[in-house]
């Protein structure tokens, strides 16, 4: 007989995990977008919602590249678990971080150039965590949901 721990799992649907540990380079993040775009067709996202993948992936990207990692030869990870419902992503680096409150909510009525990336990756996907220590690196994990009902 299967123990309830068994019989939970047997339930549980599939994830499909795909990792990537990717340069350091900007002609990357393109590659990204384009692995992105495959991997949400595949999941029956419809056009809007993978442009939004896109452009939010993008940003997470740049942010590793140009603030996270100091060093050129390092690389910085993205993984994408795809649930049934859901694209979850997560980019991340090894490099500098920074302190959680430098990333703040631009004030729109007064624009400055830069300070955007992350407000637009919290417009664009329906949940957004980010963790970030000085010296240790940062995490952003982003979630689009396949349907609208979250
Ligand atoms: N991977 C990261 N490593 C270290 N610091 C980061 C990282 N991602 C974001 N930050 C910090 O958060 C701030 C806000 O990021 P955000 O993408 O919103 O703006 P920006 O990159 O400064 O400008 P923009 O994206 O509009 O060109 C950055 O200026 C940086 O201080
Ligand atoms: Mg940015």
């Amino acid at each position: 007989m299967l123990s309830v721990k068994e019989q939970m799992n047997m339930n549980k649907k599939c994830i499909d995990v795909i990792k990537l540990s990717v340069p350091n380079k900007p002609e990357y993040v393109s590659v990204i977008r384009l692995t992105a775009s495959g991997i949400a067709n595949r999941m029956g996202f419809d056009i809007e919602k993978i442009e939004d993948i896109k452009v939010a992936i993008s940003e997470a990207c740049t942010n590793a590249i140009t603030h996270g990692i100091c060093k050129e030869e390092a690389n910085f990870n993205v993984d994408f678990y795809s649930h049934e419902e859901k694209l979850v992503i997560s980019v991340y680096d090894n490099g500098k971080g920074c302190l959680n409150h430098n990333i703040k909510t631009p004030n729109l009525k007064e624009p400055k150039e830069g300070g955007l990336g992350v407000f637009i990756i919290r417009s664009l996907m329906d949940d957004v965590e980010i963790s970030s220590n000085n010296g240790k690196g940062t995490v952003i994990k982003m979630t689009k949901y396949v349907g609208d009902d979250i």
